[in-house]
């Protein structure tokens, strides 16, 4: 399985995000191939319309950890079930440090997603000076344990986590393949070795982080890499096309 996860984040209106769906809606996927679109907010309906007889899925950027209630400016898993979305991103780095949501907000919220049943894309990463002391497996884990302490094996088995290097995004920094799959490798261990004592993990890990049409490739070839998530370069039809069409067949 392939995921490419387009993050928009505050990008495009909607007569923007139509007309680049326009495009791209009727791209052929093989089973394997999950293209999903998380775009604004207020984009997620008319896009559930222009998408319904498509295979693009729909994501939420971000996502609060109660059903409904007095909370100003927040959005619902109920409100985004309605608008037909399956995946949403939670515990992003501009989230965490923009808008210092921390780790325990981070796992209620990775909790309620999956009472919905819409799956959680998961962020870790660590910033540079984190790296820079050789506290990224730290920093990693610390992430990993808080934000999957409230989840059952069960939902630890669906979720999509997505390492993604603080001073990668939006930097045109790449981690390198060999940093990538370092991390990617931890991940999965870390995991299998926590919560699947008696049985075989596959959690999905995607990396995000300065992804483009150049160095697709060679991200895609490290071991344990599930698929990407990338900002700037999925706003364009163009390059998004050649990340999710990197191997260059015409399918
Ligand atoms: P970038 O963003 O591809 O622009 O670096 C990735 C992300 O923030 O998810």
């Amino acid at each position: 399985m392939k995921y490419f996860v387009a993050n928009w984040k505050m990008h495009k209106t909607c007569a923007e995000a139509l007309d680049f769906l326009e495009y791209f809606k009727n791209i052929s996927l093989s089973k394997e191939e999950y293209v999903i679109i998380a775009p604004p907010f207020t984009l997620l309906w008319p896009l559930s319309k222009s998408l319904q007889d498509s295979k693009i899925k729909l994501s939420a950027q971000n996502m609060y950890c109660e059903d409904k209630g007095a909370f100003t400016g927040e959005i619902s898993p109920i409100q985004l079930k309605d608008c037909n979305v399956d995946y949403v991103i939670i515990g992003h780095s501009e989230r965490r440090n923009i808008f210092h949501e921390d780790n325990e907000l981070i796992s209620k919220k990775l909790k309620k997603a999956f009472e919905y049943n819409i799956t959680p894309i998961f962020c870790v990463g660590e910033t540079l000076e984190q790296r820079q002391k050789g506290l990224t497996f730290d920093t990693i884990s610390n992430q990993l344990s808080a934000g999957l302490a409230k989840l059952s094996e069960d939902e630890i088995s669906k979720i999509i986590i997505a390492y993604e290097p603080v001073w990668a995004i939006g930097t045109g920094v790449n981690a390198t393949p060999e940093q990538a799959e370092e991390v990617h490798l931890f991940i999965n261990s870390f995991i299998q070795k926590n919560y699947f004592k008696n049985k075989n993990s596959d959690v999905k890990i995607l990396y995000g982080g300065s992804v483009t049409p150049s160095n697709i490739k060679d991200l895609m070839n490290i071991s344990k890499i599930d698929g990407v998530l990338v900002g700037g370069a999925s706003l364009q039809q163009e390059s998004f096309l050649k990340i999710v069409k990197y191997k260059g067949e015409d399918k």
